[in-house]
């Protein structure tokens, strides 16, 4: 019985010893070790065994077990440490590779304009109103004191969808259209595209506007002056002075030009401002009483101002840019530039 117990030991020590993967040392420990185990089987059978043997053949057993255990284990490590250092080799990762460059876009200079814009209006407690591109001739014209046949209509080049819808020629739809739905006092901002039959190096057919509009008791083209220099200062630095020409608009009475100090020569006289030192830069004036009775407020209770800028054309002279066609183009070498 001890030799066959000294034999078992031999063998399976042979064999895990010689196993060829952790699968093998697996499988030969539950050969040896595992419940129905060869050595597992000869310990149980223990009961067998006359008692002056137990203790010789107790300690042989227990011996080769914690022998086959060692070799099991150490075989295993011997694996795994194997399996381990196969794939840090095979998935060594190149840190020093340069990456791989993923294009990101950017914001289009209308956008970061319109956004600067809604910024500096909202701080004054202005909020911003929408209204339609497809808009009907009321908003656009009518209600803006342009009947059908107003000469001013001719000032606007329009896309006209049928005979009393129109896409929207300029922001100004949306000051009646917030009117009727909200009663006095208002502040609000109406940012949006509006569209013209026109294409030229300072004309594309859709382009972007921002509207603004205050009305209340007592407002006052002082007002106005301190709104827009205010704007302008924080657009275009506080070294640049603004100007109000005289000018005409139907929705407007009076109404004014407003110039800026040229940004690209401050004033001195250069190329984009003719030699003026001045750029016009908005239009604006105090709401004509007309356009309170087309909303519904009383006209002799309230006043207010209005004003109207391209977006495009403010982006033109913040940045730049000196051909507004680049604007619709989306080339990435362009918008890459703000
Ligand atoms: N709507 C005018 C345009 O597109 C711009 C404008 C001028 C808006 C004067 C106004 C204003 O609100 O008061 O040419």
């Amino acid at each position: 019985m001890l030799s066959e117990i000294e034999a078992l030991r031999e063998t399976a020590g042979d064999e895990i010893n010689k196993a060829g993967s952790l699968k093998d040392v697996q499988d030969l420990k539950v050969k040896y070790l595992g419940k129905k185990g060869l050595l597992t089987v000869k310990l149980r059978s223990m009961g067998a065994i006359p008692p002056e043997e137990r203790r010789a053949f107790g300690s042989l057993i227990n011996e080769a077990k914690s022998y086959l255990e060692s070799a099991i284990t150490s075989q295993e490590n011997r694996f795994r440490s194997d399996e381990l250092n196969q794939s840090l080799r095979i998935e060594k990762i190149d840190v020093t590779v340069p990456g791989r460059y993923i294009p990101a876009g950017q914001l289009h200079p209308s956008t970061k304009v319109l956004d600067e814009l809604i910024t500096i209006f909202t701080g004054l407690g202005f909020t911003v109103a929408e209204g339609p591109e497809v808009e009907l001739d009321f908003y656009n014209f009518e209600a803006l004191n342009m009947p059908k046949e107003h000469p001013a209509r001719d000032m606007q080049d329009t896309f006209y969808v049928s005979d009393d819808v129109v896409l929207r020629t300029h922001t100004s739809s949306v000051q009646v259209r917030t009117m009727e739905k909200t009663p006095p006092p208002l502040r609000v901002i109406a940012p949006g595209k509006v569209y013209r039959c026109d294409a030229d190096v300072s004309h594309i057919p859709m382009f972007h506007q921002l509207e603004g509009f205050m009305v209340d008791k007592n407002i006052r083209m002082s007002d106005l002056k301190g709104v827009l220099e205010l704007f302008i200062h924080r657009v275009f630095g506080s070294n640049t002075s603004i100007r109000l020409r005289p000018s005409f608009f139907p929705f407007t009475e009076p109404s004014a030009e407003i110039d800026m100090s040229c940004v690209i020569c401050g004033g001195k006289g250069c190329n984009v401002c003719s030699q003026t030192g001045w750029i016009e830069i908005l239009g604006a004036g105090m709401i004509n009483p007309r356009i309170y009775e087309m909303a519904g407020y009383a006209p002799d209770k309230y006043t207010g101002f209005a004003f109207g800028l391209g977006i495009e054309r403010v982006a033109m002279l913040k940045y730049g840019i000196d051909d507004i066609r680049l604007f619709p183009e989306n080339d990435r070498r362009f918008l890459a530039q703000f």
